[in-house]
C-alpha cells in the first residue's frame, strides 16, 4: 500500500507500554501514524514529512545516565510535537524547564483540574477531569516560554504548552481508556493544531491493495498458509481478489481446533466457497498428536506445534513446486513487537509463526497487512464480503487448543476440550455477554477428582471455563458472567460431554495469570 500520499503522524517510543495505543488512537482519527524508535535520526524524521510528532511515554528518568533522549532541534522542525508522560518530562528538560523525583508517586486516576480552558488541546472539556497517571518523577518547573495549562494535587505541571511553537506536554496518559477525555484530546491535537484532515481511511484499502498486488504479482505464483484466523483470511482474500487461481491456500488442520473450526474454513475458502482459488486442506491430526505423546511441558509442546507445523506445510509447498511469492497475514504489532518499528524489542515468541520452511522456493514474502492495527484489518474484512463470523473471531492461539489442555494431549482429550468449548461458546451466546467478553474458552485441567454420577463413583477431569475483558490483551479482568450462566454451562457439560465431573470458572485477572494457561 502507498502510505506516503497521506499525511502523517510519528509516534516516537521512548518503550512505554502503550505505545501501540497511542498510534492506534491516532489512527482512529482517520490519520496515518507509525511508530519509530526515539533512535531514528533527526534527518529520517524529517523526510517523513509529518503532519506531528507525538512522544510516548517511558521506562527512564529523564536524569538518568543513558536515559532514552532526543535532539533539542526536534522541536524546532516547525512540526507540532506533543510529549506524553516521559516525553513531556524530555521535552520539558531538554527545552530548559526542571524534572525531579516526585516527592509523592501517581499511580491510577486521578483529577485532573484544568488552569486554562481555552487551550487547543482541552477544548469543551470541564475541569476536573479524570485522568490516567502513572510517574515517580514530575516536572517541577516548566520549561522558558510554556505557560502551565493544568495541573494536580500532587503534580504542579499535569500539562503545559508553547502555544506559539506548537509544543505540548502532558504527564497523563491521554491514549488509555480510563483517562476520560483522552480521545478528544488526542484528537485536538491531531486535527486542530497538526491540521490533518483524516485522509487515511479503510474504504479505498482493499480496492487500492488488490490493485497493487495484481500489478506487482502479474501472473506469479503465490502460496499462502491459512490459519482460519482474521489475518491470514484477509491476506487470502486479497490475494484471491488479486491473482485468483494462482494463489493457493494451504490449510493445515492439526487437530488442535475447535469444534467444527476446520470445516468452517473449508466452507468459506473451500471450492463451494465464494473464492476462485486453490485450497488444500491437510489433515494431519495424527501426525500431530503422535508428535504429542505423552509431553507434558508447556513450552516443549508449543515448539513441537511449531515444528510439525512448518513441516506439514513444507511437505505441501513441496507437492506444489516452485512459487513466486509466499504471503504472510503480518500486522503491524507484529511489526512493531519484532523491533523493527519503535522500542519493544522484546519479541513475543507465541507471536511468531516460528520462522519460515526451509524449503519453500520463492522469490520475496509478500504481506498485504503489514501497515495496519487489527481493527483496521477487520474492517478491510468486512468490506471484501468474509462473513462476520471469521472476521470478529476471538482470537485464538497458533498452538491451539495443544494449550488449553494441560499435561499431556491426546485425541480424546482434544474432543473433551472441544465439546466443553462448544457448550460454553453456545451459551454466552444465548445470554448475550459473548459480545462483552473479549476472548473466552474451555479447558482441561490435568486434575482428576471423584465424583458421583447416578449411584456410580466417578473419577473424572476438571474443566475450567476462562473469560477475560481487556482492550489490548497485556492485562485483563475477569468477565463477571451471571452466576445462573455459569451453572448452565457446568450443567450441560456434566450431563453432555464424557468423562468429566467438575467445571471451575478460573477467576484470575491478568497479571498475575496469563490469558492462556500455557
Ligand atoms: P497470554 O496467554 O500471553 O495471551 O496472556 C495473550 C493473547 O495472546 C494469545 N496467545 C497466542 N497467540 N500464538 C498466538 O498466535 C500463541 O502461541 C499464543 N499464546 C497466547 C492469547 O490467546 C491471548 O489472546
Amino acid at each position: 500500500m502507498n502510505t506516503a500520499k497521506h499525511e502523517r503522524v510519528l509516534v516516537i517510543d521512548f518503550g512505554g507500554q502503550y505505545n501501540q495505543l497511542v498510534a492506534r488512537r491516532v489512527r482512529e482519527c482517520n490519520v496515518y501514524c507509525e511508530i519509530y524508535s526515539y533512535r531514528t535520526p533527526l534527518e529520517e524524521i524529517r523526510g517523513m514529512n509529518p503532519k506531528g510528532i507525538i512522544l510516548t511515554g517511558g521506562p527512564d528518568s529523564v536524569y538518568a545516565e543513558n536515559a532514552a533522549s532526543c535532539s533539542p532541534e526536534l522541536f524546532s522542525l516547525g512540526v507540532p510535537v506533543l510529549g506524553l508522560c516521559y516525553g513531556a518530562q524530555l521535552m520539558m528538560q531538554v527545552l530548559g524547564g526542571r524534572v525531579e523525583r516526585a516527592p509523592e508517586r501517581e499511580y491510577g486516576k486521578t483529577e485532573v483540574i484544568i488552569d486554562k480552558a481555552g487551550s487547543p488541546l482541552f477544548e469543551g472539556i470541564d475541569s476536573p477531569t479524570v485522568c490516567w497517571m502513572s510517574h515517580n518523577d514530575y516536572i517541577s518547573q516548566a520549561a522558558p516560554g510554556f505557560e502551565i495549562t493544568a495541573h494536580t494535587g500532587n503534580c504542579p505541571v499535569a500539562a503545559a504548552e508553547n502555544a506559539g511553537r506548537n509544543l505540548y506536554a502532558i504527564q497523563f496518559h491521554p491514549e488509555v481508556l480510563h483517562t476520560e477525555h483522552g480521545f478528544e484530546m488526542l484528537r485536538h491535537f491531531v486535527m486542530d493544531v497538526c491540521g490533518c484532515s483524516g485522509d487515511w481511511r479503510m474504504d479505498d484499502f482493499a480496492e487500492s491493495m488488490i490493485a497493487e498486488l495484481k500489478k506487482k504479482i502479474g501472473s506469479g505464483k503465490v502460496l499462502c498458509g491459512l490459519s482460519g484466523g482474521v489475518d491470514s483470511s484477509v491476506a487470502a482474500v486479497l490475494l484471491s481478489k488479486a491473482v485468483g487461481k494462482n494463489l493457493t491456500c494451504v490449510f493445515v488442520d492439526h487437530g488442535l481446533l475447535r469444534k467444527s473450526e476446520g470445516d468452517m474454513v473449508e466452507e468459506v475458502f473451500g471450492p463451494d466457497g465464494p473464492y476462485d482459488l486453490n485450497f488444500v486442506r491437510v489433515n494431519a491430526q495424527d501426525r500431530f498428536y503422535i508428535k504429542l505423546a505423552g509431553v507434558q511441558e508447556p513450552e516443549r509442546k508449543r515448539k513441537i506445534i511449531g515444528e510439525e507445523f512448518i513441516r506439514v506445510f513444507e511437505d505441501e509447498a513441496k507437492k506444489i513446486g516452485h512459487v513466486d511469492y509466499l504471503v504472510q497475514g503480518t500486522i503491524y504489532p507484529d511489526v512493531v513487537e519484532s523491533g523493527l518499528g519503535g522500542e519493544s524489542a522484546v519479541i513475543k515468541s507465541h507471536h511468531n509463526v516460528g520462522g519460515l520452511p526451509d524449503y519453500v522456493d520463492f522469490r520475496e514474502i509478500i504481506e498485504p497487512l503489514r501497515d495496519l492495527f487489527k481493527d483496521e484489518v477487520r474492517q478491510v474484512g468486512l468490506r471484501l464480503g468474509i462473513p462476520e463470523k471469521l472476521v470478529m473471531r476471538q482470537p485464538f492461539p497458533g498452538p491451539g487448543l495443544g494449550i488449553r489442555i494441560i499435561g499431556d494431549v491426546t485425541a480424546e482429550k482434544v474432543k473433551m476440550v472441544q465439546d466443553a468449548d462448544a457448550i460454553f461458546r453456545e451459551e454466552m451466546e444465548r445470554a448475550g455477554i459473548n459480545g462483552e467478553a473479549s476472548q473466552y474458552y474451555a479447558a482441561l485441567t490435568n486434575v482428576r477428582s471423584v465424583g458421583v454420577m447416578g449411584d456410580e463413583r466417578t473419577y473424572d477431569y476438571a474443566i475450567a471455563l476462562r473469560s477475560v475483558n481487556t482492550v489490548d490483551f497485556m492485562t485483563a479482568d475477569v468477565t463477571e458472567i451471571p452466576y445462573s450462566v455459569l451453572k448452565t454451562v457446568m450443567n450441560r457439560i456434566i450431563n453432555e460431554v464424557d468423562h468429566v465431573n467438575r467445571v471451575f470458572y478460573d477467576i484470575t485477572s491478568k497479571p498475575p495469570a496469563t490469558i492462556e494457561l500455557e
